[in-house]
Parts: structure tokens; C-alpha cells; sequence
């Protein structure tokens, strides 16, 4: 077999599984341990046609898969990798460019900073603002929280106490002090009274458990005041902002030193793909950059690996680039008004009925409810949605209660998958 034969054989394995997926059950159904228990101990000692590979996909690692893609996935964030996006990735990986510098790949480099600003102008972010890449939002956030640490000298970061754990995972790792701050009755973080001696204030847009928007003007207004940086976290909900109608939530955001929104999450680019602007390229700058002998080139131009950790860098930009030309902005929006239109059906359908309520106000495409009763209920009830392979839904609590979370976010999901999410919910 050859690399062209292989290639069509993997081509048309992936669209017969997208075809398909919609039909296998969301949520794997294996035990721990039952894949391992498969796969050979050793390695293979000899070479294989890419024919077992296809084969042991079917045999092995299919019955073992959470289905990300399929239509009924609504738990977590449901995500989409999108068509262009993943043979993107293929091509990327023909090309397989490290990007360490400018030099070692001038393409990589200028598509990562041309499609990143595309993206800063279709969510209507200011002029001016740099941007690159990052994996995930875990590490955009972690870089600049580096940065501020750099710029401040100082050592606290303030968020909410509903903020995504990867800021308190980022604080951990520098050895910095993390202040969570309450919510109020919207779940809104409050602005804490001091910030005199905070590093970073980082307040989220779309929190993970429900969506919920910190007072992003005032509490950057008061960072500044105080000399502290502000990063803002949109990594799931800065999307939306592509439409017009969603910008309410981008208020103040202008004013952050950072901001990190993620493609994969719910811009229809495959993981991984985590877009982190600022406002401060210089003093991102002097906190990552460091240009061993070996790199050191007359070429006048920044390299992408002094804005954040990584050295080697990959050619995400393709994918987002893929996905930008093959949907433009209208097919993109086209897709956030039926994900918003479809979680206010699923909301009206829970608002509606006596037996349910809604545990926090909708925002986006995520509805946090619950079925009036015990939490053991409840509970139950998730469990045995999961196990019927049907649907995927994951969970939260808010005030010690247990909440139920449907996110809709997956390009293939229509209405009539949420009207069986609702059935299978009540079954
Ligand atoms: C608001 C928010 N921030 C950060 C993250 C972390 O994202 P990543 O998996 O890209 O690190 C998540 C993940 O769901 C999130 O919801």
C-alpha cells in the first residue's frame, strides 16, 4: 500500500465515523482499564500495513471513545471539529512545521498572526491588539498571568469563585497566592475592596459551570487603578461575540491587558486551538523571550515563541484559517443563532414545566436546570440519561445543589436532537 492509498482509505474512514457517529452511543460504554487490557503490553517488534491501524480504529479504540462529535454530545462544553478543520490537520501535518522562529517557518508564523487578527476583527476586539496561539486556555492563561507577575512584581491573583479551575492550577504552579472572590445573586463575581497588592485580576466571560459574566468594566477600571493587570477568560463564550447581539458581554473587555478565547471550544476548529491577544506585546515580550545562540538570525522579525512557553509550535493557524475561508464569518454566525435559539427552546421547555426549574439565568448556548426535588434525584436522573448512550450531559453544583447542564455547541446538533435530550431527560 502506498501513503496515497493509505491516505484515501484514512479519508474515507473519517467521513463513514462522521456519518456514523450520530448513531454510537455518546458516552463510552467500557469499564477503566478494558482498553488496556486489549492493547499489547510490548511494542510490536515488527512493521504493520496502516491497514491494522484502520482495522484495530474499529476494533479497539471505537468502542472506547467518548463521541465528541456526535449530535447529543451536551455535556462540559460540546465542541465541533468541523470538516475543513480536520483535513487541515492532515495537511498540517504533512507540512509539519516547527515553528521556533520566523525563519524555520515563515508561513506558520504570518498565517498565525493574519488569522488571529481576523478573528480579533470578527469578535470586534480593539485595533492594535497581538495575538497568537496557544494550545489550550489553560496555558494562555497561564502565560499571562506569567506576564503580569513580570510587569506587577507582585504575587496575588483575584478571580471568582466560580472561575475555571486552570486559574487556580496556573496560580499553584507559579507559587502565587489566589484569592477567590464571591458571586453575587447573577453569579457575578463582586469587586473585591483592595487590589493594591494584586498581580491580576481575572474576571471570566461565560463561566464553565454556568455561563455567568463578571463586571468586567468595573473590575478593570479598579485593576488599573491599582496597577494590577486583567485578563479576561472567554475562553468558551468570546465567540459569540462573531454576532452583534452577543457583545453585551464583551463590555469593558477593552480595557484588559489579556484575553483568552478558544477556536476549539466553539469556533468549529478540532482541539487544539487557543487564541491569546493582549494589549502589552512588549512586556509579554520581556517575560518569555530568550534567544539561544543557535537562533539567533538578522532577520528583524518577532518570533511567535517569545509571547508564551512553547518553543516548538504548531501549525494551528491552518486549521483556523480552513475554517475561517470555508464557513466566512456568515456561516459561522449562521451556526451561534441556532446554538442560542436551541438552548432558549430547551430553557422555555424546562421554564414551562412544574417539575423542573432553571438553576441559573441562560446565557449563550448553556442551560444549567434541575428537576425540583432531592439531589439524589437528580443525580439518578443524569446516570441513567448517560448510561442509555443517547444523549451526554455532565453536571455542576451551585449553593451545594446539584445542577444539571446542557451546552449546545456541536455544528451537526438540530432541534430534534434537543427534543430527545428532553424526552430521554423525562423518560
Ligand atoms: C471558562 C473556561 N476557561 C478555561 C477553560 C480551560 O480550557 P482548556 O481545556 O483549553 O485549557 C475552560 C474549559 O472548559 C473554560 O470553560
Amino acid at each position: 500500500m502506498t501513503f496515497r492509498e493509505d491516505g484515501y482509505a484514512a479519508v474515507d474512514w473519517a467521513a463513514d465515523y462522521l456519518e456514523r457517529v450520530g448513531e454510537l452511543p455518546v458516552l463510552a460504554r467500557v469499564k477503566p482499564g478494558e482498553l488496556s487490557a486489549r492493547l499489547p503490553s510490548s511494542p510490536p517488534e515488527q512493521g504493520a500495513p496502516f491497514a491494522s491501524v484502520l482495522h484495530d480504529l474499529d476494533e479497539l479504540i471505537v468502542p472506547a471513545l467518548t463521541n465528541w462529535q456526535h449530535p447529543r454530545f451536551f455535556a462540559y462544553f460540546a465542541v465541533t471539529a468541523s470538516e475543513p478543520g480536520i483535513l487541515a490537520e492532515l495537511l498540517a501535518a504533512a507540512m509539519n512545521q516547527v515553528a521556533i522562529l520566523w525563519r524555520a517557518s515563515p508561513a506558520s508564523t504570518e498565517l498565525e498572526l493574519r488569522t488571529v487578527d481576523w478573528v480579533r476583527q470578527l469578535l470586534g476586539l480593539p485595533d492594535g491588539w497581538h495575538g497568537h496561539i496557544e494550545d489550550t486556555a489553560s496555558t494562555s492563561t497561564l502565560a499571562a498571568l506569567i506576564a503580569a507577575r513580570h510587569v506587577t512584581g507582585r504575587n496575588a491573583i483575584v478571580c471568582s469563585e466560580h472561575a475555571h479551575s486552570s486559574v487556580e492550577k496556573a496560580a499553584r504552579m507559579l507559587r502565587m497566592e489566589l484569592r477567590k472572590a464571591p458571586v453575587d445573586g447573577e453569579l457575578c463575581m463582586r469587586v473585591p475592596e483592595r487590589l493594591d497588592d494584586v498581580a491580576a485580576v481575572v474576571p471570566t466571560v461565560g463561566t464553565t459551570s454556568f455561563g455567568s459574566v463578571d463586571p468586567v468594566r468595573e473590575l478593570a477600571e479598579r485593576a488599573r487603578a491599582a496597577g494590577a493587570w486583567v485578563h479576561v477568560d472567554a475562553a468558551y463564550a468570546g465567540s459569540s461575540w462573531i454576532l452583534e447581539e452577543e457583545r453585551w458581554s464583551q463590555d469593558g473587555v477593552e480595557l484588559a491587558d489579556s484575553l483568552v478565547v478558544n477556536p476549539h471550544k466553539w469556533l468549529l476548529v478540532p482541539m487544539d486551538c487557543s487564541l491569546l491577544w493582549t494589549s502589552r506585546p512588549g512586556e509579554f515580550r520581556q517575560a518569555f523571550s530568550l534567544v539561544p545562540e543557535y537562533m539567533r538570525t538578522s532577520d528583524q522579525v518577532d518570533s511567535l515563541a517569545d509571547y508564551g512557553p512553547a518553543l516548538g509550535r504548531r501549525f494551528r493557524s491552518l486549521k483556523l484559517w480552513a475554517v475561517l475561508r470555508c464557513y466566512g464569518a456568515e456561516g459561522l454566525r449562521a451556526i451561534h443563532r441556532e446554538h442560542i435559539r436551541l438552548a432558549r427552546l430547551f430553557a422555555d421547555w424546562v421554564e414551562a414545566d412544574p417539575a423542573w426549574e432553571l438553576a441559573a439565568p441562560l446565557r449563550f448556548s448553556l442551560v444549567c436546570f434541575r428537576r425540583r426535588g432531592p439531589d439524589e434525584e437528580n443525580e439518578a436522573i443524569l446516570e441513567r440519561a448517560n448510561r442509555s448512550g443517547e444523549i451526554f450531559l455532565s453536571h455542576t453544583r451551585l449553593n451545594g445543589r446539584y445542577v444539571l447542564r446542557l451546552a449546545i455547541g456541536n455544528a451537526r446538533t438540530t432541534e430534534a436532537d434537543v427534543r430527545r435530550a428532553w424526552e430521554v431527560l423525562n423518560g
